[in-house]
């Protein structure tokens, strides 16, 4: 009698001595392939109920998406991280795999480096390879840093606040009578476009226009049409160790251009008094520059507005001492009144800061950054304790706002 061979999916046909088929033989490897192919009908049911699990773990995510968005409630915010860890594993298949894959799905064991998205840029109404995207050296957004520009966010795939980023834009724009060639609406579908093409959830955009192609000397009359480009990359003001440690700040020398030279409201392509402010940051070992008005009162950082807290409340310049009126310093106000944390725009002397009992710079390139020392003088608390509120608010309100344009 020849043996069966094992593995097969027919039974292997048995033979007696003379030539004969051994039925006995032949429905016992036939039992032994029913109870075989029940085993793997069982591990496909098994499969499809991780699958069904799944599934259930996914409205879960719903539901802390749904809580999230119901409060600021942080535990709602951690399931829905989980959650998405969870989907983006579900996603690449390693959760159907097996339990120690699964692990490795939500919490790797070696750190992946992340795979950073070329920039791209969108130039006059398409996208275009950055090697391609050229202005002309006669463009007086180069020649004179005549022009506006944007700096914006965007998180899981949506511009934060774009609304707010193209108000201030046309605003500056019509301040310098620099007309956009494109309306709102465009300009929302071109950031969106940009966005979709740069294959990453999160990201940083700089929307510029600039005054165009023209004759060389000021008048911008010569210039016909305004140049609109937009960059997507990524940008961090300062390293993780820094954001986590707290910034060290210096009070510049180089002083804020007023209101009456250009109206610190205008987000102009002239960026000087700030990047000689920065550059004294970097000569003196600090993370970042605060600048003064003419008159001795604080202005802003050199990309972003600072607060501070003092008995519990929250300060701020205003926009007539020198500051942009940043959108996230906004968004920091909307949240401190949530939270009933008193605010207000009151002007502040470099005392104010040296004696604060807490700080933090805001802005779209360096979102929230706690504030350690100022002129060598360590602060009360960083992160103090409101900076931590409106830290965990802030995440809160990006999760909320992601959500409800996806
Ligand atoms: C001079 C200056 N101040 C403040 C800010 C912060 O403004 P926002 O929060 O709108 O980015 C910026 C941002 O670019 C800036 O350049």
């Amino acid at each position: 009698m020849t043996t069966p061979a094992s593995g097969t999916t027919t039974p292997h046909i048995c033979r007696t001595a003379t030539g004969a088929i051994n039925t006995a033989c032949y429905e016992r490897r036939a039992r032994q392939l029913r109870a075989q192919t029940m085993r793997e009908g069982l591990r496909r049911l098994l499969q499809f109920f991780g699958a069904a699990w799944q599934c259930v773990k996914t409205c879960a995510a719903r539901h802390a998406r749904q809580r999230a968005l119901n409060a600021l409630d942080d535990h709602a915010l951690k399931d829905l991280a989980l959650a998405r860890s969870d989907l983006a594993a579900i996603a690449s298949g390693a959760f159907f795999v097996d339990p120690t894959r699964r692990q490795r799905a939500t919490a790797p064991a070696t750190p992946q480096e992340p795979t950073m998205p070329r920039p791209i840029c969108w130039l006059n109404g398409q996208l275009t390879p950055l090697e391609e995207a050229r202005i002309s050296v006669f463009d007086h957004g180069l020649l004179y840093g005549d022009g506006v520009f944007e700096g914006i966010r965007f998180y899981r795939g949506h511009a934060f606040r774009l609304d707010a980023h193209l108000g201030r834009l046309y605003r500056s724009a019509a301040a310098l009578r620099l007309t956009i060639p494109y309306d709102r609406a465009a300009l929302t579908a071109a950031v969106q476009e940009t966005i979709t093409a740069f294959h990453a959830q999160d990201g940083y955009l700089r929307l510029v226009i600039t005054r165009g192609e023209g004759r060389l000397g000021l008048d911008p009359a010569s210039c016909a049409k305004a140049n609109t480009f937009i960059l997507a990359g990524h940008l961090a003001l300062v390293c993780e160790a820094t954001r986590n440690a707290g910034a060290r700040l210096i009070i510049a020398a180089t002083r804020r251009l007023g209101p009456d030279g250009l109206d610190p409201r205008i987000k102009s392509l002239n960026y000087l008094n700030h990047i000689l402010a920065r550059m004294e940051a970097g000569n003196a070992g600090a993370d970042e520059a605060i600048l003064l008005n003419a008159q001795g009162r604080v202005a802003e950082g050199t990309a972003d507005n600072i607060f501070i807290v003092r008995d519990g409340t929250l300060l701020t310049p205003p926009a007539a001492d020198g500051a942009l009126e940043g959108i996230t310093r906004a968004v920091m106000l909307e949240l401190a009144a949530a939270l009933r944390i008193p605010a207000r725009e009151t002007s502040l002397a470099p005392y104010d800061l040296y004696t604060a009992d807490e700080a933090f710079l805001t802005g779209t390139g360096a979102e929230l950054i706690p504030v350690r020392e100022v002129d060598g003088r360590a602060l009360a608390a960083c992160p103090g304790p409101v900076f931590a509120r409106l830290m965990q608010a802030f995440r809160m309100q990006i999760e909320r706002e992601s959500l409800h344009a996806a």
